[in-house]
């Protein structure tokens, strides 16, 4: 099965050396899907014969959204903090335990449904890959189902043992911290690619991360963090140290936190729905990326500190609130993931890539800060499948 993509405006390809600009856009322009992939990318009209046409009628087309960072296995909401956050409340990420609570008490089919919603609500925005994290479990039971059922429905799976210390471990942290690095990881790791850890006051200090890391490293899986979101902290330091793929949150950083990212292959993914969502400053997204830094762009989707699945929004936010320009978003929305990721075949549409791509109906990918809310993915293509 192959299909053209016809008559596209401006396309969006993120291929260095190709089309103009850092979005290496390409004007006028078709695009070839076959057998899952890109096969064929070019001029309007010129493209080779396929099993079916789709005209873009000059509209853009992108490549499909790359959430990297998602608690999407949960279940209930949380409503209620939102509003409460919206009268003056902070956000003190206390409220994870009632989402734990719900979820322990959720079937499998409860939680299975729950993240395939959120997956087919983020794929009708565009999104085409997420990354997504257990957390609310937090026993060795419920957190290997929670990385078991994230693994229906995506590669990109991360172990979160480590989010809070639940209730029944209050007076031995380091007692659960013991559990997350043995029997909880062993029963985990084999459904897991990433480790996590959320290293924050209030969560896992410097020590406790050291420990989940290192187990989780050991255990085979490649480190990713929480790291500085409510406050300064080690987290992005940490993250450096031990190679991250990526430091998530990012909202307090020091001089130094900057330059140990800009010298590291870690990427800094931002994520200004929480921001949005908890009343907190947005990160400084224009002082990473003037220091170096690769600089991604994720949802964050959970119950609590941000319920909002659509990158076409955090886009939105990024451009007004963190100073980033139209195109260093969307690059950050889709190479940036694609990097955070440690992936090469997503993100991008250069011959070779996943065919996953998303038509705007709109004239070019500036229209995705434009035109803030208005829901402007008219199709979406995943492995050369059309989704929407
Ligand atoms: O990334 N910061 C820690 N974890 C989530 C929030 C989870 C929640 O509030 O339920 C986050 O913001
Ligand atoms: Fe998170």
């Amino acid at each position: 099965m192959s299909t053209v993509i016809d008559d596209i405006g401006e396309l969006v390809t993120n291929e260095p050396g190709m089309g103009e600009g850092p979005l290496g856009i390409v004007r006028d322009a078709a695009l070839v899907l076959e057998a899952g992939r890109v096969a064929w990318v070019g001029a309007a009209g010129r493209a080779p014969a396929a099993d079916e046409r789709y005209d873009a009628a000059g509209r853009a087309v992108l490549p499909g959204f790359v959430d990297s960072h998602a608690h999407l296995v949960f279940a209930g909401e949380r409503a209620e903090e939102f509003a409460a956050r919206m009268s003056g409340r902070p956000y003190t990420a206390g409220g994870i335990r009632r989402t734990v609570a719900d979820t322990r008490r959720a079937t499998d089919a409860q939680l299975r449904a729950g993240l395939r919603r959120l997956v087919a609500e983020m794929a009708r925005q565009g999104t085409t890959t997420v990354e997504c994290k257990s957390g609310y479990g937090l026993t060795v039971a419920d957190e290997e189902r929670s990385v078991r059922l994230a693994a229906e429905v995506t590669d990109e799976v991360t172990f979160l043992g480590a989010h809070v210390v639940p209730p029944e471990y209050a007076g031995d942290p380091d007692g659960y911290v013991r559990l997350v690095a043995s029997q909880m990881l062993a029963a985990c790791a084999p459904h897991a690619r990433w480790i996590d850890v959320f290293c924050e006051d209030g969560a896992f200090d410097a020590d406790q991360t050291r420990t989940v890391l290192e187990a989780g490293i050991r255990a085979g899986l490649i480190p990713r963090l929480h790291a500085n979101q409510l406050g300064h902290g080690p987290g992005v330091a940490l993250a450096v140290e031990y190679g991250a793929a990526s430091a998530d949150h990012c909202t307090f950083l020091t001089d130094a936190d900057v330059a140990a990212l800009a010298g590291s292959q870690t990427v800094a993914t931002l994520l200004p729905g929480v921001e949005f969502a908890t009343r907190q400053p947005y990160p400084d997204a224009r002082r990473l990326i003037d220091a170096g830094v690769t600089v991604a762009l994720a949802t964050d989707c959970n119950p609590g500190s941000c319920y909002t699945s659509s990158m076409p929004f955090c886009i939105a936010l990024a451009v007004r609130e963190m100073r980033m320009t139209p195109a260093e978003a969307v690059w950050s929305a889709t190479a940036g993931g694609a990097r955070a990721l440690r992936r090469d075949d997503v993100g991008r549409l250069g011959v070779g890539a996943r065919a996953d791509a998303v038509v705007l109906d709109a004239p070019s990918h500036l229209h995705l800060a434009y035109r803030p809310g208005v829901p402007l993915v008219m199709a979406v293509w995943k492995d050369g499948e059309r989704l929407e």
